[in-house]
């Protein structure tokens, strides 16, 4: 098992936001949170990530105790994060931001291997290379976003919401593209999402949190099938 969450809770003050939490992801599989405004997703993914620590519960990588080393040693271990609303640095250009992503890894990665590379699965990010990143538009923020945490080739990408905001193509677009990355390069990749339609369309698995718990999981098929899921997610 590449990464196992293990009955984690999180509260801020007296608002519990996770409450025994439990999912696991295997390598190369692509899978899915799915829950509404609330539901405790992005909390999940920060505590995975060491943003906000849980304070009750396990997380576990390559059978490796992580639950409480720093934000930065994950990173460096292999796991990113593309965080709510496209966060990029608004005052440094699309190349800059790139150059974040491989912050602290400059001397063991090849950085304008990297980079290209980057730029051949998001070509409109070579074309804007030396404009400010407060200058694109919100999909190509979003597209920076997931190559800044992709350029450092990490072992598992947690993506949170990234279909905020982007119209239905977009959606369907970038989707598309971390699909391919999974299928092609293998690469490890958990979305956390409300847009169960979406999400659910390319995952293999996933699970369903409702204020801070995990009330369904399955696969793929079996969530979209099933009745609550339509009726709360899907509008029928
Ligand atoms: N820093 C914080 N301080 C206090 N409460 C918080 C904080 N962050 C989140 N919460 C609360 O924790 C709960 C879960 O929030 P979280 O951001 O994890 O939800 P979410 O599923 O990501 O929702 P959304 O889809 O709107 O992004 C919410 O009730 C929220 O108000
Ligand atoms: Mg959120």
């Amino acid at each position: 098992m590449l990464l196992e969450v293990n009955n984690i809770h999180v509260s801020y003050g007296d608002i519990q936001a996770v409450c025994g939490v439990s999912f696991h992801i295997e390598k190369g599989e692509l899978i899915s949170i799915i829950g509404a405004n609330g539901a405790g997703k992005s909390t999940i993914l920060n505590a995975v990530m060491g943003i906000f620590p849980p304070q009750q519960g396990k997380i576990i990588f390559k059978g490796q105790d992580i639950t409480n080393i720093f934000s930065h040693q994950r990173a460096r271990i292999g796991i990113r994060m593309v965080p709510e609303r496209a966060r990029v640095f608004p005052r440094l250009t699309v190349y800059e931001n790139l150059l974040t992503g491989l912050y602290g890894l400059r001397n063991k990665l090849p950085v304008e291997e990297r980079i290209s590379s980057m730029y051949s699965v998001f070509p409109i990010l070579e074309e804007r290379k030396n404009q400010l990143a407060n200058t694109l538009s919100g999909g190509e923020q979003q597209q920076l976003s997931i190559a800044r945490a992709l350029v450092s080739n990490p072992e598992v990408l947690l993506v949170d919401e990234v279909s905020m905001g982007l119209m239905p193509k977009l959606v369907d677009q970038v989707f598309g593209i971390l699909e391919q990355l999974n299928k092609e390069q293998g690469l490890t990749i958990l979305l956390v999402e409300q847009n169960a339609v979406a999400s659910l369309a390319v995952s293999s698995r996933g699970y369903v949190l409702e204020t801070g718990t995990c009330a369904l999981q399955g696969s793929a098929q079996e969530l979209m099938d099933n009745s609550r899921v339509k009726e709360v997610y899907l509008g029928h």
